[in-house]
């Protein structure tokens, strides 16, 4: 059985809980898209070379094995600033593109989370799901889950940074598709998401519009 669920959104709107609780409760294999790019982005740091130096971070990302995804430092601030500017890079975004694809349509199911996965990687995902949050809302639960309780202006800023950065770029940019279920989750609690995006997964798995 081949069924994709695209979760696309904004940082810290609470996709990455949202999809891994979908893929718990169906029984999917799931896939943090943005830890690619994470793991390109900070690649292209420690090799001192510069995250913008299009050709070495395209060489980075064609060199991608799922190995990378398990180093320790990709949750970082530091990280998810380099994953941004490596992601709005032609090149980087072409060499993932295979591997999302095929683990998009594995057998047995799969969630994935990211961008641009119900726009690009898998426009044909059987559900899909945008979910978002006020900017400011995202900053405090961002906060929370950083290390040594950063000042929330600062954590703002780099989201609203990185926000910009993946919405106005040229290729992928962040939108939501046209078929997805919008998730507000500024007053929303987890359950409360969760329970909104099992509703919406259930009624496409029974064939439901
Ligand atoms: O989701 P996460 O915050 O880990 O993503 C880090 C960065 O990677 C994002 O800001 C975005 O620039 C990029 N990204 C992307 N497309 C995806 C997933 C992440 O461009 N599907």
């Amino acid at each position: 059985m081949k069924f994709t669920i695209a979760v696309d959104g904004p940082a810290a709107a609470g996709k990455g809980t949202i999809a891994k609780a979908l893929a718990a409760h169906f029984g999917f294999a799931h896939l943090d898209t943005g830890l690619l790019y994470r793991a390109v982005g900070v690649q292209a740091l420690h090799d001192g070379r510069g995250v913008i130096d299009t050709a070495w971070a395209g060489e980075l990302a064609r060199r991608f094995t799922e190995a990378d995804m398990q180093r320790t430092d990709l949750r970082t601030a530091r990280a998810g600033q380099a994953a941004s500017k490596v992601a709005a890079l032609p090149e980087v975004r072409s060499a993932l593109l295979e591997f999302q694809k095929r683990f998009a349509r594995r057998e047995g199911g799969a969630v994935l989370d990211g961008r641009d996965i119900g726009t690009v990687i898998c426009p044909a995902a059987e559900a899909k799901l945008f979910v978002t949050a006020a900017d400011t809302v995202r900053a405090e639960r961002r906060r929370a889950e950083l290390p040594g309780s950063p000042e929330l202006a600062t954590v703002l800023a780099d989201l609203r940074a990185r926000d910009a950065r993946d919405a106005e770029r040229d290729v992928a940019p962040m939108v939501a598709a046209e078929d997805a279920l919008l998730l507000d989750t500024t007053d929303l609690s987890i359950n409360a998401a969760v329970a909104q995006a099992i509703a919406h997964v259930q009624e496409r798995l029974q064939g439901g519009g």
